[in-house]
């Protein structure tokens, strides 16, 4: 039994599709026990900054408002990655930022509205935060979300599938402009430091090259590919890079940093294609999904692992549960500890047999000798 009488729900960081069917799913099993439920506005700043919100910053999650919702993307709540209570970007009146601590104001506006707990869905930034606040006294529970799949402790998290899914559709579309025009083709994909995207849709569409942040790259033996394939009569190539790539002794590439925000990466892809045409003097080109593969309805695996979540998170509170994360830990969800979740990030593992049987069929990563 719990003393839980009205819960909020927030959604941190980038979006993912899966994100309305964990606030579907949980504002529905919260009201099955006869709780409140309420959607906190763009991160938490509903709560640190509710005066600028026509409806105060706070929804209120009934059954009405939650109706049909599984399929769609993004989030009702909106999100945020410029709102971390703990280190909170504020402007000074000479136009310059600096970062504040607002963990104690956010915990008081809880209390001030009776939020007896928190379920917070996010990445590892906004897990980490909800860890923050676990430790500071908040009851609550995560939720792992992130296109990347890049968090500890969770077979999958929502959002990848459909990330993967997508990205595959627009690759199977540059085979035919490729050959058509018998060019390279270089794909670059979100996935921050990890290359689960890129080695996943990569794979899925048969590219002939997979450039990973796990995996320092050569293009030498990319190029050398490029052109034993033209020597075999297939004159275009496809290159699925990850955001994250960087070769060996380089850097990855930035596209920008603002106060408050991780650092945005983006545009390793049009460097690659550059340099391959240079190497092998075939016409190239690149393009960049980016957040195109946020965006969108979430397939039916992320709405499942989505509704499967949020209804885990209201079962972790009514059982007394706090600071835990829901992970997939096939056939079932269990919680493990947020601190174990956010400890480091998961990223793909060298010698795991999606690599393996890649280098199997004859994708070169860029390390081969
Ligand atoms: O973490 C999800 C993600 O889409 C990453 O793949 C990407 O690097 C980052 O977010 C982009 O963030 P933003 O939308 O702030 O540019």
């Amino acid at each position: 039994m719990t003393d839980i009488k009205r819960i909020a729900i927030s959604t941190g960081g980038g979006d993912a599709p899966g994100l309305n069917a964990v606030i579907y799913a949980a504002t529905l099993a919260a009201q099955q026990r006869g709780w409140e439920v309420v959607g906190i506005r763009d991160g938490y700043n509903g709560l640190l900054r509710g005066g600028d919100y026509p409806d105060g910053g706070l929804i209120e999650l009934t059954r009405n408002r939650v109706r049909g919702i599984i399929h769609q993307g993004g989030t009702i709540l909106g999100s945020t990655n410029r709102g971390n209570p703990i280190a909170y970007p504020v402007q000074q009146a000479d136009g310059s930022w600096i970062e504040q601590d607002r963990t104690g104001e956010l915990l008081e506006r809880f209390a001030e509205h009776g939020i007896d707990a928190l379920i917070t869905i996010g990445g590892d930034g906004s897990l980490t935060i909800g860890n923050h606040l676990h430790e500071a006294g908040l009851r609550l529970v995560g939720v792992p979300k992130t296109i990347d799949n890049d968090l500890e402790c969770t077979v999958a998290t929502f959002g990848f599938a459909s990330a993967v899914d997508f990205a595959s559709e627009c690759i199977d579309r540059l085979f035919s402009t490729a050959t058509s025009h018998s060019r390279i083709m270089v794909v670059e994909v979100m996935g921050r430091y990890a290359g689960w995207i890129a080695l996943h849709a990569g794979m899925a569409s048969g590219v002939h090259a997979i450039l990973l942040p796990e995996i320092p790259y050569r293009l030498e033996p990319v190029a050398e590919l490029i052109a034993e394939r033209a020597q075999r009569g297939s004159t275009y190539s496809i290159v699925c890079v990850a955001e994250g790539a960087r070769p060996v002794g380089g850097e990855r590439t930035v596209a920008g940093k603002s106060v408050g925000q991780a650092e945005r990466l983006g545009g390793v892809g049009a460097k690659v294609a550059a340099e391959l045409e240079a190497l092998t003097g075939r016409e190239s080109r690149s393009l960049a999904l980016g957040h195109l593969l946020r965006g969108g309805s979430p397939t039916a695996t992320d709405r499942l692992l989505g509704l499967r979540f949020g209804a885990a998170a209201v079962r972790a509170l009514s059982e007394g549960r706090t600071g835990v994360m829901v992970a997939l830990n096939p056939p079932t969800v269990d919680y493990v500890p947020l601190a174990d979740a956010t400890r480091r990030q998961k990223t793909v593992p060298l010698d795991c047999d999606s690599i393996q049987t890649a280098r199997d069929v004859g994708i070169r990563f860029g390390d081969e000798c």
